[in-house]
């Protein structure tokens, strides 16, 4: 969009689902790239609405809810508090954090819905979905259970098989069963309404087309959706939690989650300004977090129908098809509307190498975060941002969250800020001393620092926030490498007037980083503020010389940053591993039992106790381990595939169960007699299998 048409912005960030806490890739993914935008564009002076909120309705909610035994509407009510919190304990700063449940997302969503339908948009379906006879309503794919077509796995859901990872549609499932009664399911016609997204084709394939600038994850996927040909989608579900559907004969059916979900956005934005209309403090509004700072009166109407509006949706990449062909499709049936300008999605973040897990506890939770590191919401911001998942996945670890702190933020912008403040109490009671001279060193740091605040903005207005943040730690360096070659500390004992000068402009540069550093790490800059006893933020005064006059009085230096430890970071890691651990276990599912044998089969099987006594590689193989095995009987040698898990030196003397009658079978040019028992987890690590205490080698086993 060009940009002397704008007039003011609406920033959206994905409304998070209400079923559990959020982690460290939401707040990478989405929340920290939009903040910083949006607190660019405040400092910018910039028109800005950033609005986000719960999701509370969807099937999402109703199978918590189930797990934990409480309500739905309990669910939501416990994570929008959490959530919540957390955002604004991060300093995610919505002018309104909102939620699905309010009274005006029902009549928002529901009035866009009787909208389309008097447009005669939607088509009416009738189509058959499984449905719990005893339960007495239909079953969302999530609802059911039964034996993975792919790979036989007998605990697949309707819609994937965690198994083997397979996308699955309910019908294809083995023996389904339905998770509320255990019954087989049957199916059932039922009658809903669809949006028919094909007959939108071109209008999306223009609009998208026309935004060749989106990042090219986004643009490439949305090219392959088009490309596809895109399907008449139902709105509207059988399900008794969420929007109701308002027509008459759609009793029992809500609208689909993602129908009513982004129009969250326009809810949101309706409720900021409702809220910004009482005069007095309305207790309703208690429930939602609303920005006191930014309340003002206005019209909902100039940032969704406005087209000098600049709309703007943050989210993850699992979101783009809904908000790049589904929503506009919605916005360009109902008419009035504007679409979004950009869609900048983000990639995934990875934990220590693997993939972020709820259900696994693999994750760093931001209500726990804080109670480990507590005041250092600036540290994550910073670490998340520097590593955020732009253009693909990337990891987080904990030896570069400590890395990052303490060569980063302690070394590189902590201290030099601290130098500067602290020399200046030293040498002049705190007062910011008078420019004397400027020699040709200085100038050429005075020049390079005007440079930055023109390429740290371009950076980010094409949402490229790495980049942004590292330039602004570029700044600091360059701080740190004039305080470092100018000396000051040793200037002072022969040329007072040039110290004058030297922290002058090193102040200058400390003032201009509290303006660029506060759309990144909004706690830091405030302190700094403080600290510069200065009113700060204003992005037009970034890189000047002029922000803090002559004799300006500081205040005492506080210490920004602090060491991370070792320790502390070995117990992150540790505390991973072992909720990880206790995790697996509680949630195993064990492998089904297989048919039943007689005696006779079992007596026929001869396991006895062995000591390994020499193991080796098996060359040019990656599993294998040659194995020596004193058995009592005699000394063999026995093929294992177990070197993924043991390393040879581990494992002599160990004491093992093997079968010893088992046909002799040459692998890999090795003629293996028996093989090793070993017990295998639901994460598939293997241990040995051996009597508690020690055994004569060649006992028994039956
Ligand atoms: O993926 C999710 O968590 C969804 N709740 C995102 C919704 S984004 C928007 F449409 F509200
Ligand atoms: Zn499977």
């Amino acid at each position: 969009m060009d940009n002397s048409k704008i007039k003011r912005y609406t920033v959206t960030a994905a409304l998070p689902y209400t079923n559990g806490p959020v982690h460290i890739g939401h707040l990478a993914g989405v929340y920290l790239p939009a903040d910083t935008y949006v607190r660019f564009l405040r400092s910018n002076k910039r028109d800005v609405k950033f609005v986000c909120g719960s999701d509370e309705n969807g099937v999402p909610i109703t199978l918590k809810a189930k797990k934990e035994g409480i309500t739905p509407q309990q669910v939501v009510d416990k994570y929008h508090k959490i959530i919540g919190d957390s955002f604004q304990e991060f300093g995610i700063s919505f002018d309104i954090y909102h939620r699905t449940s309010s009274l005006t997302h029902h009549q928002t969503a529901s009035g866009f819905f009787e909208n389309l339908y008097n447009k005669g948009v939607f088509t009416e379906e009738v189509t058959e979905q499984y449905y719990d006879e005893k339960a007495q309503q239909f079953l969302a794919d999530r609802y059911i259970t039964g034996t993975c077509p792919r790979c036989g796995f007998e605990h697949a859901y309707g819609d994937q098989c965690e198994n083997c990872g397979s996308t699955l549609n309910a019908t294809d499932l083995i023996n389904p069963k339905s998770t509320l009664s255990g019954e087989p399911p049957v199916r059932k016609e039922t009658k809903n309404w669809f949006l028919p997204l094909d007959k939108y084709e071109d209008k999306l394939r223009a609009y998208i087309e026309s935004h060749k600038e989106w990042k090219p994850n986004v643009y490439g996927q949305c090219q392959s959706w088009l490309n596809a040909g895109l399907q008449p989608r139902a709105m509207t579900r059988d399900l008794d939690w969420g929007v109701e559907v308002p027509l008459k004969d759609a009793a029992g059916k809500v609208l689909y989650v993602w129908f009513d979900a982004p129009i969250g956005y326009i809810s949101a934005t309706k409720e900021f300004f409702n809220y910004a209309k009482l005069d007095v403090w309305n207790p309703k509004a208690e429930k939602y977090y609303i920005n006191q700072n930014t309340v003002e009166k206005g019209n909902w109407e100039q940032y969704w129908k406005d087209d000098s509006t600049k709309l703007v949706h943050f989210i993850g990449k699992d979101n783009i098809v809904f908000h790049c062909i589904i929503f506009p499709a919605m916005l360009m049936a109902h008419g009035d509307y504007i679409l979004a300008d950009n869609v900048p999605a983000n990639e995934f973040l990875n934990l220590e190498g693997q993939k972020i897990s709820t259900s696994k506890n693999w994750a760093v939770w931001l209500n726990e975060y804080l109670l480990e590191f507590p005041d250092k919401q600036d540290v994550l911001r910073y670490v998340l941002t520097a590593t955020a998942p732009e253009t693909k996945d990337n990891d987080f670890t904990w030896k570069d969250f400590q890395a990052r702190n303490n060569n980063e933020l302690v070394a590189v912008l902590g201290n030099f800020i601290n130098r500067v403040v602290v020399l200046t109490h030293k040498y002049f009671d705190g007062k910011v001393p008078m420019i004397m001279d400027i020699k040709p060193e200085d100038q050429a740091v005075i020049d390079e620092l005007a440079q930055y605040p023109a390429k740290i903005s371009a950076s980010i207005e094409n949402y490229r926030f790495r980049e942004a943040l590292m330039e602004v730690m570029n700044v600091a360096r360059l701080g740190n490498k004039y305080l470092a070659d100018m000396e000051p500390w040793k200037v002072i004992k022969t040329d007072e007037d040039r110290v004058r000068t030297i922290l002058n402009v090193s102040l200058q540069i400390v003032a201009s980083l509290e303006i660029l550093i506060e759309p990144f790490l909004p706690f830091t800059a405030d302190k700094l503020m403080k600290m510069l006893n200065y009113g700060g933020h204003l992005w037009a005064h970034a890189g000047q010389m002029n922000l803090l006059p002559r004799g300006h009085q500081l205040n005492q230096p506080v210490l920004l940053f602090e060491k991370i430890e070792d320790e502390q970071v070995q117990f992150q890691i540790d505390k991973l591993t072992k909720s990880k651990d206790e995790n697996t276990l509680a949630n195993a599912v064990a492998a089904p039992a297989k048919e039943n044998i007689n005696f006779d089969d079992f007596s026929a099987v001869d396991i006895r106790v062995a000591t390994i006594i020499a193991a080796e590689k098996v060359e040019k193989t990656k599993k294998l381990l040659k194995l020596t095995l004193d058995t009592g009987l005699d000394q063999r040698t026995v093929v294992s595939g177990i070197a993924e898990h043991y390393k040879p030196e581990e494992i002599i003397g160990q004491q093992v169960s093997l079968l010893v009658n088992l046909a002799p079978r040459e692998i890999k040019g090795i003629l293996s007699q028996g093989m090793i028992l070993m017990s295998e987890n639901s994460d598939g690590k293997l241990t040995f299998v051996a009597p508690v205490d020690k055994h004569n080698n060649g006992s028994v086993i039956k």
